[in-house]
């Protein structure tokens, strides 16, 4: 079989599949045994996904274990914030943190220039994974929106409120928007690298779409998705690779976001499928939207849930089965094998 007839792939052309492919956002990661045995051997996070052989065996670990239909790069979105200098960091139990945060417009003046060869490290992991995969598995690769990337650069790590942030763009909207400009640049040019190391196809992560109200999301966000998809749509190296956008939480709803025409439009779990379907049908695939919560509950009702959500699916030309958010580090393998297996025979 080629890998153009993989059925992730074929999902992403608006091909309807008997069986929907399947995958799942953070695949790779702590609720996996065989991940935090491979995480135990070191200190920072990002220098575990700057060992590329590493990174290769986190990736196959859930295609091992649950036989998906897509793999995705073992990295991280803040790679790029990493290769500006801005010092990130993981610290346990606080997620990211910034030693060189974006705090005023010196800052935005005094960015480097982005040298994509910084980040070789992630297409060695790219080639590494592709050479280890199956011939006809896809390999997503992925980066995160440029609003998401300055939303953590500007606040310097996570936050409830991003209340830095918001000042920041309120204060300052034309340097935010060169900051924006600088991102998506950097961000075109590391999919291309992404690309020609080997990946089948790009999701962008929009992690923090919520925290802008519609008008504002159009300024700050969609407009730089949308350059950055133009510029994938019309490189010769890029054209070819569907795009998947996900947005958590997008005030302006999955109407604004189909604005900027990817291929597949990832679905947050509060979003209704219904409305979904009747807004996207022959615009683009639909992925998602499993609330990552019920993988917490007895089988008989995850199989309940998923009877509903496979049924609501059944003819829709472009359909991938995932989550609505990532697999957090509670959840008991078993579960995954049991949505993954039930999917496929219902
Ligand atoms: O299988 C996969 O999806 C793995 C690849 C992957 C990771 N992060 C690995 C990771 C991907 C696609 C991401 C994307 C990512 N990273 C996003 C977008 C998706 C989303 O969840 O909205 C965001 C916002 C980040 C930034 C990030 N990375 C945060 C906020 C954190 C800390 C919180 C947490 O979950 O630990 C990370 C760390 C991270 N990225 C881990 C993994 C496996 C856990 C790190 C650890 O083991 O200590």
């Amino acid at each position: 079989m080629m890998i153009d007839q993989s059925i992730f792939l074929k999902a992403l052309r608006k091909e309807l599949n008997e069986v929907p492919p399947i995958w799942y956002m953070r695949q790779a990661g702590r609720y996996l045994p065989e991940y935090r045995a491979v995480r135990s051997k070191f200190k920072n996070f990002l220098d575990m996904c700057k060992d590329p052989d590493v990174c290769c065996e986190l990736a196959l670990q859930p295609i091992d274990r649950f036989n998906l239909d897509a793999s995705i790069l073992f990295s991280d979105i803040l790679t790029i914030p990493d290769a500006f200098n801005l010092g990130v960091e993981f610290k346990e139990g606080e997620g990211p943190v910034f030693n060189n945060p974006i705090r005023d417009t010196h800052a935005i003046d005094n960015l480097p220039s982005f040298d994509p060869q910084d980040l070789s490290y992630v297409y060695k992991c790219v080639s590494n994974i592709r050479n280890a995969l199956p011939a006809e598995l896809p390999l997503i690769g992925f980066c995160g929106s440029p609003w998401t990337l300055a939303a953590y650069s500007i606040e310097g790590g996570s936050s409830k409120d991003f209340a830095i942030t918001k000042n920041f763009i309120i204060d300052n909207p034309v340097q935010a928007q060169h900051l924006l400009k600088v991102y998506t640049d950097a961000c075109f040019e590391y999919l291309k690298e992404q690309v020609l190391a080997g990946i089948n196809a790009i999701q962008i992560f929009d992690s923090w779409a919520g925290l802008l109200n519609k008008n504002d999301y159009e300024i700050f966000s969609l407009k730089y998705i949308n350059d950055l998809v133009k510029q994938l749509k019309t490189d010769p190296v890029t054209e070819n690779i569907p795009i998947i956008i996900f947005a958590r939480q997008p005030q302006g709803g999955i109407q604004q976001l189909s604005v900027c025409k990817p291929d597949c439009i990832s679905l947050y779990w509060d979003e209704s499928i219904e409305d979904s379907i009747n807004m996207l049908k022959g615009i683009s695939a639909i992925q998602g939207n499993l609330n990552p919560l019920i993988l917490k509950e007895d089988n008989a009702v995850i199989y309940k849930e998923l009877e509903i959500m496979v049924s609501k699916f059944k003819d829709y030309p472009g359909y991938i089965f995932n989550l609505g958010h990532g697999i957090t580090p509670d959840i008991d393998p078993d579960k995954i094998k049991f949505v993954t297996d039930t999917v496929r025979e219902l």
